[in-house]
């Protein structure tokens, strides 16, 4: 049968809002936290009771579709070509846990390892984008708040209807991140492409404006789509932080590429991206630059 796209959209919209209150509600300094992998990868008691409502609200909306959560996921389970949600409940643990206000909850729906639709929400902006495929991204503020008459102030991403070219890196405010694997190959191939994009140009550097890591994956993916930054690049992600995000990103005319030079068309689990903001021109060349930056550092 087939796929109601916009009514999947509205759900996760409803969901995204009912989880919002739910993040809101906690306290983040009396709620259990912990660590998976090591200090800096986080998780709460509430990125385990938000993935539970939404998993049981969608489980109960559409039953024969797959499901993949952040903190349900184990080693070895895979996004197949069935319609799956891939869901992070909290994405920007770190930001939640230190009431750095740079949270959301990201929910993406993707058909053949695409993603078809993306809801991520910041409740502490009452911020939300949203995208169905083949209908454009929107950005809505204040939907909750009660803003317009209760529907929330609703923009085409990108913001500028009209975006201006891209003028290669040296014009260009990067989003990176630090993540939470900070050994090995990865780590180092990180912290060069860190150096080298800011380094001068005598020094053989890309001089770009200025890095920024806000702590979100999604809400990197979400500032790309809206056109506030220009690229963002980062290896170690997970499908969860990216689908929604990427579902957005495309409907705004943005790119993803892959965060490895020469892979244009990256998998929804590839873990490396290099995502490039909607433009007229020059979102090919810039990431090509990019990948010049990388050179044969590849990520593992
Ligand atoms: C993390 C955040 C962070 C990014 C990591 C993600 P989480 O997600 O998006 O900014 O650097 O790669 O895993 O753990 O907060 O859901």
């Amino acid at each position: 049968a087939d796929i109601n796209l916009q009514e999947i959209h509205d759900t996760l919209i409803s969901v995204a809002h009912e989880a919002g209150r739910m993040i809101l509600s906690a306290n983040p300094t009396d709620i259990a936290t912990g660590t998976k992998l090591n200090s800096a990868d986080i998780v709460t008691e509430t990125d385990k009771a938000v993935e539970a409502l939404v998993s049981s609200r969608l489980s109960a909306a559409y039953p024969s579709f797959a499901f993949i959560g952040e903190e349900t996921y184990k080693p070895g389970m895979q996004v197949t070509t069935a319609p799956t949600f891939i869901v992070d409940p909290i994405d920007g643990t770190t930001n939640f846990v230190h009431g750095f206000p740079d949270a959301c909850i990201s929910l993406g729906f993707a058909v053949d390892r695409a993603p078809a639709v993306g809801v991520v929400y910041n409740p502490y902006q009452d911020l939300l984008f949203s995208a169905v495929r083949g209908q454009g991204a929107y950005r809505t503020q204040g939907a909750v708040w009660g803003l317009e008459g209760g529907r929330g102030r609703r923009s085409k991403l990108p913001l500028s209807g009209n975006p201006a070219p891209l003028r290669g890196l040296d014009s260009s405010l990067v989003a990176t991140e630090w993540g939470s694997s900070r050994d090995g190959v990865n780590y180092e191939v990180k912290t060069a492409v860190f150096k080298k994009l800011c380094a001068t140009k005598e020094s053989g550097g890309a001089m770009v404006h200025s890095l920024r890591s806000m702590g979100s994956a999604a809400l990197n993916l979400c500032a790309v789509a809206s056109g506030q930054l220009d690229a963002y690049w980062e290896g170690g992600c997970w499908a969860w932080d990216v689908c929604a995000g990427w579902a957005i990103l495309s409907e705004a005319g943005g790119v993803m590429a892959g965060g490895n030079p020469g892979v244009w068309d990256p998998k929804i689990d590839e873990r490396k991206y290099l995502a490039v903001r909607g433009a007229p021109a020059g979102q090919r060349e810039l990431v090509e630059e990019f990948w010049g930056v990388i050179g044969d550092g590849r990520m593992e």
